[in-house]
């Protein structure tokens, strides 16, 4: 037997290459768990997210602000509902919107400031909704809070009877006011189902008619501007399952603009 040779262990070069391997392991998982993850796209997730991401376990989404557990709206399509909305008087209606919601929604219900809403033209559905969350604090009542809280259920379904019966003074308007603009007109007749975003005529008219989509033919531009915004930011909050803050936070600003010109365009007659 010769001279014991040295063995693997404490052979330098072993140790070389354990240290290089340690440290290109180190550097591969820094890159594929950390850093990968975290450059993708806008606002880079949290460490935890990153690593659930790289390896496919699901990821903690972002939440709205709303109250956890909180339900968006207190009102369902029930057959309930409809029967509520079935006794809707109209003649009352007019009468109690006669004192006060006129000054601000117009007798003929079309607004009389671009941010008071249109409310002619549209479904008792609609109306009744709004102003049953406004009643209930689940839509903002900042301003519309001191004209709800004194109405009983029975004077809210006479009133959207009467907005409802109201004749939608845009109905045979020819659009001529604003050059319709093309994305926009997509948005409306297409969508964009690259980012999931339905047609918003499926929704709201003339395609199809979710209950209580309000009708955006012709409403005030500034209006619409307004709720698109305050719907993607989720400071407005009561639309059923997300319906709709599902879609506007898709939109860019710029979509956002277009999108309120072009519906309150669909209602210009020239002169408005
Ligand atoms: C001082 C002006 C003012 C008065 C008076 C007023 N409103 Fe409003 N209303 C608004 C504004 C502004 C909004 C938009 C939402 C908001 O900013 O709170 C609104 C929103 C609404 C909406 C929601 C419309 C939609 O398309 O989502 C309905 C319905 C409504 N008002 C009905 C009424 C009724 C019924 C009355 C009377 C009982 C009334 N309003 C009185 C200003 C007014
Ligand atoms: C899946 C159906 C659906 C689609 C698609 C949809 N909406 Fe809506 N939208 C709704 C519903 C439902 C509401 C009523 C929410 C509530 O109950 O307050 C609403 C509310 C709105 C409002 C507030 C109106 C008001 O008077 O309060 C605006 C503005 C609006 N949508 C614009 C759009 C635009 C623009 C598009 C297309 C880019 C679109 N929506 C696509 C269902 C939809």
């Amino acid at each position: 037997m010769t001279a014991s040779r040295t063995p693997p262990t404490r052979d330098p070069r072993f140790a070389v290459w354990i240290g290089t391997t340690a440290a290109l392991l180190v550097a591969a998982v820094a890159v594929g768990f950390v850093w990968l993850p975290s450059s993708q796209g806008p606002g880079a997730p949290a460490l935890w997210d990153a690593i659930c991401s790289a390896i496919g376990l699901p990821v903690r989404r972002p939440q709205a602000p709303v109250e956890a557990g909180a339900p968006a709206s207190n009102v369902a399509w029930t057959a309930a509902t409809r029967r509520i909305l079935a006794t809707g008087d109209a003649s009352r209606g007019a009468s109690l919107a006669a004192t006060t919601c006129n000054n601000c929604h117009g007798a003929a219900g079309v607004g009389t400031d671009a941010l008071f809403p249109n409310l002619a033209g549209q479904t008792r559905a609609a109306i009744y909704k709004q102003l049953e969350d406004f009643r209930s604090g689940r839509r903002d009542a900042a301003v519309m809070g001191a004209y709800v809280s004194g109405l009983s259920p029975q004077d809210v379904s006479d009133l959207a009877a009467h907005y409802a019966s109201l004749p939608d003074p845009f109905a045979g308007a020819g659009g001529t006011g604003t050059p319709v603009d093309a994305m926009a007109r997509r948005l409306v007749e297409v969508g964009d189902p690259l980012r999931g975003i339905a047609a918003c005529a499926a929704c709201h008219g003339p395609l199809g008619l979710t209950p209580g989509a309000p009708g955006l033919r012709g409403q005030q531009r500034a209006y619409l501007e307004v709720q698109l915004q305050a719907l993607a930011s989720g400071t407005r909050h009561n639309d059923i399952s997300a319906q709709m803050r599902s879609v506007a936070r898709q939109l860019t600003a710029q979509e956002i603009s277009a999108l309120a010109a072009y519906y309150s365009g669909l209602g210009a007659t020239g002169s408005r």
